[in-house]
């Protein structure tokens, strides 16, 4: 029997009813394959600046660096939009992501058989597609600000790639290809950053070590037309953190919703964080409407990743696809002749086919 020690983060939103339905799951994995799942709550995002005037408390963050693992849901609101960017939610999220060293954002978009419907596209055929996102550089990290220029006050955001962060993700990229399809498309703007031109240089330089895998370049745009154009032509994508950002919303909806997208945020250690790639969704808030899937997902990549409980992960995984081939939705996901359940009654009925 072992044990697990998960530090939860709720968040603000849907957070809360998105986490608990994970928990209920975890809980339930518990049982049947004899775990304990220790679950630590940490206060970070809009509710914690509420409470404690910080987004991410040093204890909360504590919390994270103590556990084995992090759950979280989503964090954000429209009544922090007008706070300074170091008092406002997200900064919560990029402040856990930064202290864990967590670098590599994975985030799997396949469709399921079942959702073939919920796609926009033509051909929703044989969408299985890896994004590695950067998660802990780029623009998101450079140096920002507002400063006096000569048309009056302009914002800045400094993009910067590093040798060192390109190889380190192009590696995680390559070597994951190679339990995949053998294929990676590295995605950056190298006809006009010079940030893109460290990447693809540094990234083609890595490629040597892994001549069983194809590597493609693409630019971003091209990669946002070829995703909607055909995206079963995508394996393994590699690419930094805003671009990754951009194209795993468009993925999502190519799988049917941005509410079943699960990620995992993985460093040096095994120990990483899993979110749903999603928001907050305040308007939804509340109401019991929200699609648990990707938050239940992302703790199914925690078993596998964080634990090595495959089968654990796989066991949640198909009680998901069980609960979708037997005609089960939430709204976001809603087609005609089939049940739309709220959170809760989805979460139990998940729970029940594990
Ligand atoms: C995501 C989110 C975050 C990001 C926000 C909430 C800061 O959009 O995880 O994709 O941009 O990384
Ligand atoms: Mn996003």
């Amino acid at each position: 029997m072992s044990k697990y020690n998960i530090a939860v983060i709720k968040g603000d939103g849907i957070g809360p009813e998105i986490v608990n339905a994970a928990m209920d799951v975890l809980t339930k994995i518990g049982e049947r394959y004899n775990h304990t799942f220790d679950f630590t709550q940490s206060i970070c995002g809009g509710i914690a600046y509420d409470k404690y005037g910080e987004p991410l408390p040093q204890e909360s963050l504590d919390i994270c660096l103590a556990s084995d693992s992090v759950l979280l849901g989503a964090v954000g609101g429209p009544q922090y939009d007008n706070l300074p960017y170091e008092k406002r939610p997200e900064r919560a999220l990029l402040g856990v992501r930064k202290a864990m060293g967590l670098y590599a954002n994975l985030r799997p978009a396949k469709i399921f058989p079942a959702l073939a419907g919920a796609c926009p596209l033509k051909n929703p055929k044989n969408i299985d597609m890896l994004i590695v996102r950067e998660l802990i550089g780029g623009i998101y990290f450079g140096e920002k600000g507002i400063r006096q220029g000569k048309l009056g006050r302009e914002g800045y955001d400094v993009m910067a790639y590093s040798e060192m962060e390109v190889e380190r993700i192009g590696r995680i990229a390559f070597e994951l290809a190679q339990k995949r399809r053998g294929k990676v498309s590295s995605i950056d703007k190298a006809n006009v950053l010079s940030t893109s031109g460290i990447w693809r240089k540094i990234i083609h330089d890595i490629h040597e070590d892994y001549p069983d895998v194809q590597l493609e370049d693409v630019l971003v745009d091209n990669a946002a037309m070829q995703i909607v154009r055909d995206p079963s032509q995508f394996d393994v994508i590699v690419t930094g953190n805003l671009f990754g950002d951009i194209l795993s919303d468009l993925a999502s909806q190519c799988v049917g919703s941005i509410g079943i997208l699960p990620s995992a945020s993985l460093g040096e250690t095994t120990r990483g964080l899993y979110e749903p790639i999603h928001g907050s969704a305040p308007t939804i808030a509340g109401k019991n409407i929200a699609n648990p899937i990707a938050t239940i997902l992302s703790a199914a990549m925690m078993l596998r990743y964080a634990f090595d409980l495959q089968e654990e992960g796989e066991a949640i995984e198909k009680a998901v696809e069980k609960t979708l081939n037997d005609g089960y939705r939430t709204a976001d996901l809603q087609e005609e002749g089939l049940s739309v359940l709220g959170t809760k009654e989805i979460t139990e009925v998940i729970i029940n086919n594990i």
